[in-house]
């Protein structure tokens, strides 16, 4: 049976109450749409809605429903035997969307693509995503959209003096692989960004082993923040913002265990040549992060963005749903609530307490990895804000919080949210 509504031949109407159109607002409408759509994804070949229209004032909310609605139609059945099924749904449609003239959904196309690439990134088992298959999909980002690609091997990153970061990787029998890809605009370039993100493979923990509650077995998450780099590598390297040089950095390795991993206790030299008592092999992302932002800061950009899932304090914070953030500068800070607040990402700014680098102090070397459990995701902002010119603009985001989810709510399906990507591309178009 079908029938016909607004020209269209239907199969199946669903018709859903959004509540009172007064205390409507768009967190709610995506937030039903999601619910929605992952309903009736496996059963239908094209979705098409009609939303009131009337609530909606521009095209960008236009655009960043149409992001949520494509999101929550997301699926992932690599690592299951549904493996080469084909997924039913393949068109989404707005209906009667006369209101509005010339909409375009091209960059909605491409910033979905950039957050599914994430996702699938943070979703892939450790022994699947190597720090190799990571630089092998970076490659391919930078094949597809004409991005230079450098891929460090350890023995240049020695060259380097990264100590920092080869001390985590020394645990591995995996090789560990620097990635800096460069987007470059044609023509004269107005402002140069470097995006970095923390890429563990998997964290174990180190000789500071994960026990206990502290969730050992989810650790592949630990790149969500190098997957939102390179989500917004992939979704940039399609839109081609104009006069721009963006790089795209990941110091990636895993943090494992075997004869020659680095020691509770061990002193090393980062490549901006302070020294670093490692008294926690826990805190191993800032150890990566301080060589990845040496040299992020060595190309001298006008601002630094990273990312990284970095404490577990974050969450105990924040929670799942909002990320912390550190910025030195106001007017990034500003714009970043803006683009993230556009992106439907939440952020939260959080302070660099001075008062607390004295937690960082080490009777042997210039600081220590680890400061005390209070304020630990603020330590661990202030322990990377040694790794840079003071000049640069930089904002840290830590996602350890808000890459994952288990809730199967709204726009995200249970599992990798992408988070961040969509903040990022958003800050850059907004340039
Ligand atoms: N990857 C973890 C942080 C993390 C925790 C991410 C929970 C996602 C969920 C990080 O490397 C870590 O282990 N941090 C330690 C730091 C501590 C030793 C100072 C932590 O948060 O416990
Ligand atoms: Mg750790
Ligand atoms: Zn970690």
């Amino acid at each position: 049976m079908s029938f016909e509504f607004l020209d269209q031949k239907l199969e199946t109407l669903i018709i859903v109450g959004l509540g009172k159109s007064k205390d409507l607002n768009k967190s709610d409408m995506e937030n039903s749409i999601g619910n929605l759509i992952r309903k009736t994804v496996d059963q239908n070949e094209k979705i098409s809605i009609m939303l009131p229209w009337e609530l909606i004032n521009s095209h960008l909310e236009i655009n960043q429903l149409a992001e949520s609605v494509r999101l929550s139609a997301y699926k992932d059945n690599r690592f299951n035997k549904k493996k080469d099924e084909k997924r039913v749904l393949k068109e989404i449609e707005f209906l009667n969307l006369k209101k509005f003239e010339n909409i375009n959904f091209e960059d909605t196309e491409k910033i979905c693509e950039g957050v599914e690439l994430a996702r699938r990134l943070v979703a892939a088992p450790p022994n699947s995503l190597t720090p190799e298959e990571m630089s092998m999909q970076a490659s391919q980002i930078a094949k597809d959209h004409g991005l230079e690609v450098k891929i460090l091997e350890a023995q240049e990153c020695q060259d380097l003096g990264m100590g920092a970061y080869l001390a985590v990787a020394k645990g591995s029998d995996l090789d560990s692989k620097f990635i800096h890809l460069t987007l470059k605009s044609e023509g004269p370039i107005k402002e140069k960004i470097a995006l970095v993100g923390k890429g563990l493979t998997f964290d174990s923990g180190g000789y500071n082993l994960k026990v206990g509650a502290s969730q050992i077995e989810m650790m592949k998450y630990d790149m969500g923040g190098s997957a939102a780099v390179l989500g917004a590598a992939k979704a940039l390297g399609a839109i081609k913002p104009k006069g721009l040089e963006i790089h795209f950095i990941v110091a990636a390795c895993e943090n494992m265990i075997n004869g020659s991993a680095v020691h509770p206790g061990d002193v090393v030299k980062a490549s901006n040549g302070k020294t670093i008592e490692i008294n926690n092999t826990d805190a191993e992302g800032r150890l990566t992060l301080a060589d990845a932002l040496t040299y992020a800061s060595n190309l001298k950009p006008d601002s630094i963005i990273d990312l990284a899932t970095l404490t577990g304090a974050i969450v105990v914070a924040l929670g799942n749903d909002v990320a912390g953030f550190w910025s030195n500068n106001d007017d990034l800070a500003n714009d970043l609530k803006a683009a993230s607040a556009q992106a439907g990402e939440e952020l939260w700014q959080m302070p660099l307490q001075k008062s607390y680098k004295e937690g960082l102090k080490s009777h042997i070397a210039d600081m220590k990895n680890t400061g005390p459990r209070a304020g630990g995701s603020i330590t661990a902002a202030l322990f990377l804000e040694e790794f840079f010119d003071k000049e640069i603009k930089w904002a840290h985001i830590d996602i350890a919080g808000t890459c994952w989810t288990d809730k199967n709510k709204g726009i995200n399906p249970s599992g990798a949210t992408g988070f961040g990507v969509k903040t990022l591309v958003r800050w850059i178009k907004n340039k």
